[in-house]
């Protein structure tokens, strides 16, 4: 036997008795190590004689990898050992932490619903600040400053006399005052009033706010576009009703019903939005704001509308209270899971 195979061999030996990785690491030094016995080998090689260098490179070769080997697997058991006790501590029986998946609040689907219909009918989605100037809110929608909509008590007034917005409408003014007409957006969102909270008032609720303009439009493409929406919601024997009204932005004004067999209380009407054709005023206004005459109301008509989605969500998923969209109990938000 070489001595070459007789120290791959000690070696191999020495592995396997091994108790643990740092007696592992100085067999590794002993014989792999700078001055280890099989690396001195290495530096004999310059000195062997020609015919003897293929043989012992060999032998060399497959000393080293033998060891490199063993040493590999010995660590490896090591490894695993270690995992081993580390899950030897663990109790496997314990029941684990569940992680709860959340899912989208009835109002948001609701809003996805109604945005994917406007969608399809060509409307874009704009947005605009909760927080207004009384300007967007009121003057610009033809309100004057002795409507009672401007009464403190009607929405909560900051210390600069910006206002959180009453409605949505005012996106309509900031969608004419950055972009010129044809015009043809929706926008969903918040609004606030200082209304008396009750079942069916909330300080915040929500609108989809929807504003067309363009040349000849008229209370037909207002109603057939109002129709459509309402009966790919809530079916196609959906009834749509629109009753005169009176909103300051609007000439003529309306309020829309909504009857249909597959709402709860089927036969009933029951108002959903306020709509109508956009006052020549509120071009004017816009106009104004502009610095141009884009809005020329002898050119261009509108049609705009407001709806309450609260109150939509309410009649579609049959929620008797608008306080539960904001009490966050899990008990009525996993019914819509
Ligand atoms: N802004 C009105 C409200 O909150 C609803 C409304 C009525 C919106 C008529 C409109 C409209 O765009 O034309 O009561």
């Amino acid at each position: 036997m070489h001595l070459l195979e007789q120290l791959r061999d000690d070696a191999l030996r020495d592995i396997e008795s091994a108790r643990d990785e740092q007696a592992l690491e100085s067999v590794r030094v002993k014989f792999l190590g700078r001055n280890g016995g099989i690396s001195m080998w290495g530096e004999q090689m310059k000195t062997l004689a020609k015919e003897e260098k293929p043989i012992v490179g060999k032998l060399l070769n497959e000393a080293r990898n033998a060891v490199t080997a063993a040493l590999e697997a010995r660590a490896e058991k090591f490894r695993s050992q270690k995992e081993g006790e580390a899950l030897a501590n663990i109790d496997i029986s314990l029941p684990g932490t569940p992680h709860e998946i959340g899912s989208l609040h009835p109002l948001t689907q609701m809003l996805d619903r109604a945005i994917a219909i406007f969608r399809r009918m060509g409307f874009a989605v704009a947005d605009g600040p909760d927080i207004e100037t009384e300007w967007h809110c009121f003057d610009a929608l033809n309100t004057p400053p002795d409507h009672p909509a401007r009464n403190e008590q009607d929405t909560f007034y900051l210390p600069d006399g910006r206002l959180l917005r009453t409605h949505t409408s005012t996106v309509q003014i900031r969608t004419m005052e950055s972009a010129p007409p044809p015009i043809r957006v929706i926008a969903p969102g918040a609004a606030y009033r200082r209304d008396e909270v009750d079942a069916t008032h909330s300080a915040q609720f929500h609108q989809i706010e929807g504003l067309y303009v363009d040349e000849n439009v008229s209370v037909a493409d207002l109603k057939g576009a109002i129709e459509f929406f309402m009966r790919e919601l809530f079916g196609a024997d959906t009834a749509v009703r629109f009753r005169p009204h009176y909103f300051p932005f609007t000439e003529p004004s309306f309020e829309i019903d909504v009857k249909s067999k597959a709402l709860k209380g089927g036969e009933q009407w029951i108002e959903v939005c306020g709509s109508g054709i956009v006052h020549p005023a509120v071009f004017e206004q816009v106009n104004k704001a502009r610095g141009d005459d884009a809005y020329d109301p002898d050119k261009w008509t509108g049609y705009a509308f407001g709806l309450g989605m609260d109150r939509l969500a309410m009649i579609l998923f049959d929620i008797p209270d608008i306080r539960f969209f904001a009490q966050n109990d899990l008990r009525f938000l996993k019914q819509f899971a």
